[in-house]
């Protein structure tokens, strides 16, 4: 039985970006919905829960950026920022599970002219680590990206010691397309940051 999201599941079948709302509001905001996770974006509300995530060690390393405390101010002033200038080179989602925020995925670095984007996402909510929301999610982004932004390659970065993200990104259908050695510095030692991606042709195969 083909996956619901994800790589030859073929355009025929039933995909993430096609469980794509409108709703009925003038906002027209745009929604994607998966089996367990639901992208949308981010509110004002959502930046004391995304704080707490923004402050645990654990989840920044495992992401891999340099681990720097953040204010709840600084998050509204961020917000505030893109809320009146949006950036045309990103798209950033909340995850919701279960009716919160668990976390947010997005596609950023957008080259609207060799039309390839960089994925990011972090799912904050240690509780929905490993259970195939993060799959979830980044199948319901792969088909945004391919379906309705047209794009026709997406990346990451990850480092090495992430085994949990790079089998999540494998079974997505990225593939390693590179390495750069001893690149991240992860709490007192040196590891490889690997380059991953997947083209349009092969998530539709
Ligand atoms: C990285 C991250 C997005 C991965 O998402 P996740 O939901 O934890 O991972 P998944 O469940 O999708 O995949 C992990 C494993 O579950 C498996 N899996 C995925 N869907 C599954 C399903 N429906 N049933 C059973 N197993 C499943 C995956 O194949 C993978 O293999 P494993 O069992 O050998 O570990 C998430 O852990 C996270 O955000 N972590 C913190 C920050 C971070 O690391 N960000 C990424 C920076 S590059």
């Amino acid at each position: 039985m083909p996956r619901p999201d994800g790589p030859r599941t073929g355009p025929r079948h039933l995909r993430g970006a096609e469980r794509l709302d409108a709703t009925p509001d003038r906002d027209q905001k745009i929604v994607l919905r998966g089996e367990k996770v639901t992208l949308r974006a981010v509110t004002r509300d959502d930046l004391p829960r995304l704080l707490g995530f923004a402050n645990d060690l654990e989840v920044e390393l495992a992401g891999g950026d340099p681990p720097v405390p953040r204010t709840l101010e600084g998050l509204q002033k961020d917000f505030e920022r893109e809320a009146s200038d949006p950036p045309r080179d990103r798209t950033n989602f909340v995850i919701e599970a279960d009716g919160g925020c668990i976390g947010t995925c997005g596609l950023f670095n957008i080259d609207a002219n060799a039309r390839h984007a960089e994925l990011g996402i972090g799912i904050g909510d240690k509780e929905y680590w490993g259970r195939g929301y993060g799959r979830e999610a980044v199948g319901l982004l792969l088909g945004y990206a391919f379906r309705l932004r047209n794009l026709r390659r997406v990346w990451l970065e990850v480092h090495a010691a992430n085994g949990r993200a790079i089998r999540s990104y494998r079974s997505c259908g990225f593939v390693e397309e590179g390495r750069m050695r001893e690149h991240v510095w992860l709490g007192g030692r040196y590891v490889d940051n690997v380059i991953m991606g997947v083209l349009r042709e092969e998530w539709e195969g």
